[in-house]
């Protein structure tokens, strides 16, 4: 009745169907120890129920379920794994060792089954509880033992289904072992947010929003973060139904819209959040794999999830969103997240805050150069400050003997200073002309070019030193970093690992921000850059890789010496496109003596 899918396609799979099996006997204390990423060892222990002698045996065949008598449980099955075959599947491609007691057996059970084969059953002593020993995954299928990746990046995916199930059932005890080195011991935890705290920590927890909705169709509970706690990467989202974990692209945009205008495009914010549905209203079954799920009711569901998130952030004025409750304070980071959400705005000015000189060619009718917003890529609040800040620049950049580029190659370059106004544009003279340089989009396009020599002829890249900041990421992120150590180290990253789940950042690369404050938004940027890309470094992401180094670096509201526009305006000009950025944009004007004639 229900097609057989692939259940095994890494060792994460095995964690999650013995976790779910340990979950579903009643377990209320789980224990998970990895070896190598488990390609050696999945071995997952619990003290559930136990099975008789002839479900032991009987648990490996295909389509052995116990929780299934009639067809019609199928529309009623809450458990976790109702097809019966997770672990046939997995004693088809490993070697299986299963130590099975129930309360009311006075000795255990050994079976041992390798490639489907019944290896032999013995009596053996041993506590109530099974305990599921999976050696040799994909022993005796070379072609797929090859296919997995890395132990670091295998890790990482048992580490999401072990925090999956752990936040399902905060009344069980959890813990994770990876060669032998504690990952997680969770307690079992009186609330979901005490095994929030207990997974991540206490600032993520204290960041946390609860909402609970309740209508005909769903009921929804759980978690979603203040607005100003929402990063790029380094968030914690979680959409559950019925006590199971699921993926839904269509759900999370509904989060996303209940925080428009709150947040900077691109940032999330962290959410837990479980609906209940009737069982019949949900098809758990749409793939193999169980992690997308098709609601009956979805666009209900959507809107309700939108209107109860909308509610709850309303209710959070952002005055009481910094109280976080007096000691824990410190433990709070305040990113730039934050302080992009109070950009340093100037009252009664009048403001066109979609006037964007770039935009035209010409001026528009009475632009006010200080008060304009750049509308552009990553940043979407800009600090804006009146005046003060123009200041002349070093005229020695100004040498009749360099070439600046194409467009200037013929052009007698007329002596003459640089203006930065507003740490926004540069103005120059280039001939008979006015050069308008937009500093951030000049970055882009230097730092682009160079991120992207880097990453294709594996340079190295000049490293600006930091004193040691410790950063908290997560048991997750950290395997991610640790995961790229190499290829951070080659764009001029310097970090070590520090536990379990913090990394220490001792070096950022040249044209990042070096002030301490910054890192935490680095590495947030750095993670969500990673996560988006976790394949290995191919031709086609290179450019994006370079794209997304060269946003994250100049996307901070630096101030810009003005000494640096020299140099800045030297680089842009030695770029192999000096005009557009890499998306495509405008990265200077030039205004001639006729354009400004019709002015007058
Ligand atoms: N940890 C466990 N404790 C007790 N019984 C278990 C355990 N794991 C598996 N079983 C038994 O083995 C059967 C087969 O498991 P599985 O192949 O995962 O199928 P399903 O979970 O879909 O029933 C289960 O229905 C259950 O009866
Ligand atoms: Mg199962």
């Amino acid at each position: 009745m229900i097609a057989a899918g692939e259940v095994v396609q890494r060792p994460a799979s095995v964690v999650k169907e013995l976790v779910e099996n340990a979950v579903d006997a009643g377990a209320d204390r789980i224990d998970v120890n990895i070896v190598d990423g488990g390609r050696t060892l999945i071995q997952v222990i619990d003290n559930g129920c136990g099975m008789s002698q002839e479900d032991a045996v009987l648990c490996f065949e295909r389509h052995a379920t116990s929780k299934i008598s009639s067809a019609e449980d199928l529309e009623s099955i809450s458990t976790f794994g109702f097809r019966g075959e997770a672990l046939a599947s997995i004693a088809a491609i490993a070697e299986v060792t299963l130590r099975t007691r129930r309360k009311e057996d006075e000795t255990a059970l050994e079976v041992h089954f390798a490639a489907s084969q019944n290896q032999g059953v013995e009596l053996t002593q041993g506590p109530c509880g099974s305990n599921f020993m999976v050696r040799n995954l994909f022993y005796n299928v070379p072609a797929r033992r090859k296919y997995l990746k890395s132990d670091l990046v295998e890790f990482r995916h048992i580490v999401e289904e072990f925090e999956r199930v752990a936040l399902t059932r905060c009344d069980i005890a959890f813990s994770l072992t990876h060669n032998g080195k504690e990952v997680f011991v969770l307690k079992p935890a009186p609330s979901l947010k005490m095994r929030i705290k207990d997974l991540y920590s206490s600032s993520v927890a204290s960041e946390l929003l609860d909402i609970s909705e309740q209508t005909s169709v769903a009921a929804f509970n759980g978690f979603v973060g203040r607005p100003e706690s929402a990063r790029k990467g380094q968030t914690h989202q979680f959409f559950f139904v019925n006590g199971r974990y699921f993926r839904s692209p269509y759900l999370s945009k509904a989060v996303a819209k209940a925080y428009e205008g709150m947040i900077p495009d691109g940032m999330m914010p962290s959410y837990f959040i479980f609906i209940d549905v009737p069982p019949y209203s949900v098809d758990v079954n749409v793939s193999p794999t169980k992690t997308e799920i098709k609601f009956e009711e979805d666009s209900i569901i959507f809107s309700t999830l939108f209107a109860t998130i909308k509610g709850v952030l309303g209710q959070q004025s952002f005055g009481d969103t910094l109280d976080f409750g007096g000691s824990r304070m410190t433990e709070i980071p305040i990113s730039r997240a934050y302080n992009e959400l109070h950009p340093l705005r100037v009252p009664d000015a009048p403001l066109d805050p979609d006037y964007n000189p770039f935009d035209t060619d010409g001026f528009p009718n009475e632009p006010n150069p200080f008060t304009s917003f750049s509308n552009d890529e990553t940043s979407a609040f800009t600090g804006v400050s009146l005046g003060g800040t123009s200041s002349f620049a070093d005229a020695s950049y100004v040498d009749k003997k360099e070439s600046y580029g194409k467009l200037f190659e013929d052009v007698q370059l007329a002596t003459s200073s640089a203006i930065v106004l507003d740490d926004k544009y540069i103005l120059t003279q280039r001939g008979a002309s006015l050069l308008v340089v937009n500093i951030r989009r000049a970055r882009l396009r230097v730092l682009y070019e160079k991120y992207y020599a880097i990453l294709s002829r594996n340079g190295h890249c000049t490293q600006t030193a930091l004193f040691e900041t410790p950063v908290y990421v997560g048991v997750e992120n950290a395997l991610l970093l640790e995961e790229h150590l190499e290829l951070l180290n080659l764009l001029g990253f310097e970090i070590r690992m520090f536990g379990n789940d913090t990394i220490v950042v001792s070096g950022v690369p040249e044209g990042f921000s070096a002030d301490s404050g910054a890192v935490e938004q680095v590495v947030a940027d750095v993670i969500d850059i990673l996560k988006e890309k976790m394949t290995t470094l191919e031709e086609a992401m290179l450019s994006s890789m370079s794209l997304r180094f060269a946003q994250s670096a100049v996307s901070g509201g630096q101030s810009f010496q003005a000494s640096e526009a020299s140099r800045l305006v030297n680089d842009l000009f030695a770029c192999s496109d000096s005009e557009i950025t890499p998306q495509g944009k405008k990265i200077y004007v030039c205004l001639t003596t006729a354009d400004l004639d019709k002015r007058f």
